[in-house]
Order: structure tokens, then sequence, then C-alpha cells
């Protein structure tokens, strides 16, 4: 197993990765001290791993909540369904919220566990690639509104985040791939030596080699712990993770959140910023060649969807990202350093769109 810090004072929190922690059971009960735990899992996820932690805390008062599986079950509804499980079995300010799952579930225990009694600890027990490199670490926390992804949310750090690297292997494939974005937006932002890495390792990793992907898996949490610990609320380099973010939603949302999964449009995301960082003098084609091949080798699409210009505009106009109604944009200066500006020619920006998504 290995362990990194989220450092933030009295708030820093492990994360462990590992294969077969979730079999661990002293680790998982140092984790959660709590006597009254809300599991929160999903229908997919349950079957498969609950009973794990079923059996670590068999001593303990352990209420369950199985939601429907889907990014369209991360709203205010299903989480008032859950606060509903929490006050009919009368948990305190000293219960813990568990999540197991992917980043669904992940984001929609965290909401729970911010705002249930004006915060308990929650756990983060990650099951897919997605969620072991990203959304488990960090503390955003969210719910969907029919305005907007993530409209309605809090930051909430958990205690710990527990990443058993075996459960992986359940995971489809297209899920697999969908979290390799977000791997190759680390080396993007600010490791070029990981992006070589990764070049080099990209069939073992998407091959589920074990010590390669806990490898990936550690050097992206490294990363964004380090990233977080700077920045917990997104006031300036945080911002650098949105990196292919602002194309990567309107893809989503111009798609219905069911055609392209958030892995899948962030990949063409970072393709597209790698294209205006090109556009603006910061790559090279050969650079933005290299990102396109590792997208490709990784199984992750890398043309866009022909949602047009102006509609991909107007979604990013809407995105959490836009200050002072101007779109920040995350941008490349190289390979593996990204910067945050929303100081570029909106030219260069709009031939950008419409080479991408058509006119
Ligand atoms: P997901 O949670 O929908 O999981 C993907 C699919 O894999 C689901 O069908 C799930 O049931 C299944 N699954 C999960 N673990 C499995 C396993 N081990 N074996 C078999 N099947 C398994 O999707 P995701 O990609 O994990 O997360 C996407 C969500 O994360 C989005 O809502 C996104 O907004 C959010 N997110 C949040 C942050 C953050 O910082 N909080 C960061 C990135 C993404
Ligand atoms: N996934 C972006 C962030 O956690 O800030």
């Amino acid at each position: 197993m290995q362990t990194l810090t989220v450092e933030l004072e009295d708030r820093s929190y492990p994360i462990n990765i590992g294969a077969g922690l979730l079999h661990q059971q002293s680790l998982l009960q140092a984790a959660v001290p709590a006597r009254d735990i809300l599991l929160v899992s999903n229908t997919t996820v349950a079957p498969l791993y609950a009973g794990a932690v079923r059996e670590a805390f068999a001593d303990r008062h352990v209420v369950e909540v199985i939601l429907p599986d889907g990014e369209q079950h991360k709203s205010l509804g299903m989480a008032g369904r859950v606060f509903d499980v929490l006050v009919a079995n009368r948990f305190g300010r000293d219960a813990l919220v568990l999540a197991l799952g992917g980043g669904v579930v992940g984001d929609l225990a965290g909401f729970v566990a911010a705002c249930y009694q004006r915060g308990v600890d929650f756990v983060q027990v990650p099951t897919t690639l997605l969620a072991q490199v990203d959304s488990s670490v960090g503390g955003k926390t969210a719910v969907n509104h029919p305005g907007g992804k993530n409209l309605i949310g809090a930051f909430h750090q958990p205690r710990g985040v527990l990443a058993d690297t075996d459960v992986l292997a359940t995971l489809p494939e297209r899920e697999l791939q969908a979290g390799m974005a977000e791997i190759i937006k680390y080396g993007l932002i600010c490791d070029r030596g990981f992006f070589a890495w990764l070049e080099k390792h990209i069939d073992a990793v998407r091959g589920r080699e074990a010590q390669l992907l806990s490898q990936a898996i550690y050097r992206s949490c490294q990363i964004k712990a380090q990233i977080v610990g700077r920045d917990e609320r997104e006031r300036g380099d945080r911002a650098l993770l949105n990196l292919g973010h602002t194309f990567g939603h309107a893809i989503e949302a111009a798609t219905g959140y069911v055609e392209w999964l958030h892995g899948e449009a962030v990949g063409v995301g970072l393709l597209i910023a790698a294209r205006l960082s090109q556009r603006l003098g910061g790559l090279t084609e050969q650079d933005v060649e290299r990102v396109r091949q590792l997208l490709e080798r990784a199984g992750l699409r890398t043309d866009a969807p022909r949602i047009g210009a102006a509609r991909a505009a107007s979604f990013m106009s809407a995105d959490k990202k836009v200050q002072a109604g101007r779109v920040r944009l995350v941008l490349l200066r190289a390979i593996g350093e990204a910067y945050v500006t929303g100081d570029y020619p909106d030219a260069a920006l709009q031939d950008t769109l419409q080479a991408q998504f058509g006119a």
C-alpha cells in the first residue's frame, strides 16, 4: 500500500492506494472511527463490494442506501432521499457517510455529508479509475441541477480515501478509458516526465497491469493532492485541474449527458485545448500530435461531435469558470505547463471552435 497526504492543516487526510485494501479490515476500521455509518453505493457496485464493507463493520451500526446507477441520479431529489434515511435512523453529528462507488456516488454522498447537520465526516472508497485519480480527492461535492452539472454543491473534504486497485478488474473497458483522460490531464498540466512515462506505458496501463496502473494512480493523486493543498477553494492554481473541462462540459451538455462519458468528453477537451494553445503559439504541431496519439492509444475519442461552434460557445459561457462575463480557459505553454487565462484573442477561440465543432 502507498499513502499520500492531502495537506490541509487540521483537515489533512490520507489517500491509501493498493491492491486488496477492501479486505484489510483493520485499515477500514481505523479509517472509519464512527459507530453510526451510512454506506452509500449503487446497484452495480454494492453487489460486488458492499459485502467487504459490511464484514469490516459487523460490530457497528451500518445503514445502507443503494442508489440507482447513473449520472441522472446525481440529483437534489436523490440527495433528499439519502437525508430522509439519515433522519429516519436518527443519525447525529457523530455519524459518518461512507461512499462506495464512482464519482457519481462520491459526489452525491459527499454533498449529503457536507449538508447533514451542517457537516458530518465522510470517507471515500472510490471504485472507478476516474474516481481514484480525481473525484475522490479534493473535497468537491455536488449534485446536478436541470440547469447545469454540479451547480449545487459544497467543498467538504473527506477524512480519508481508500483506493483499492483490485476493484478496477470489474470496471468496464469504456469506464477505464474515461479515467485515462484525467490521468493524461495531470501530465499535461504540470509533469512532462509523467506524460512521457504514459507514452511509454499506456498499453500496459490500459491493459490493467497492476503495478503500472497503481503507479499512474499514485502520481495522479500526488499531483492533485499538491494542487488542492495549495488552493483548496479554486481561487488560483486549482483551476488548472479544469484543463479540457470547459470544452468537455460543452460536449456533455450539448449531447444531453448520455452519449459521452465525462472522461471521454474531457479527453477531446484536452485535444481542443492543445489545438487552441498551438494557435496561440504555445504548443508545436508535434506536441498536439503527441496529445492526440496518447488519447487515441488510451482508447479515447479524438473527434469532437459536430454540435456547432455557436452552441459550444453558449454552453461554455454557462460554465462555472466564467468570471466577469469572460470564459477563463486553461491553456498550455508546453506539454507539462498549463496556465489559466481570460486574456486570449476571441478570434483564435472562435476559429478553434469552428474547426472542432463545425460552423
Ligand atoms: P460513475 O460514478 O457513473 O461510474 C461509472 C460506471 O461504473 C457506473 O455505471 C458505475 O456503477 C460503474 N462502476 C463503478 N465502479 C465499478 C467497478 N469497480 N466495477 C464495475 N462497475 C463499476 O462515473 P465516474 O466516471 O466514476 O464519475 C463521474 C462523475 O464524477 C461525474 O458526475 C463527474 O461530475 C464527477 N467528477 C467529480 C469530480 C470531483 O472533483 N468531485 C472530479 C471529476 C468528476
Ligand atoms: N476535478 C477538478 C477539481 O477537483 O478541482
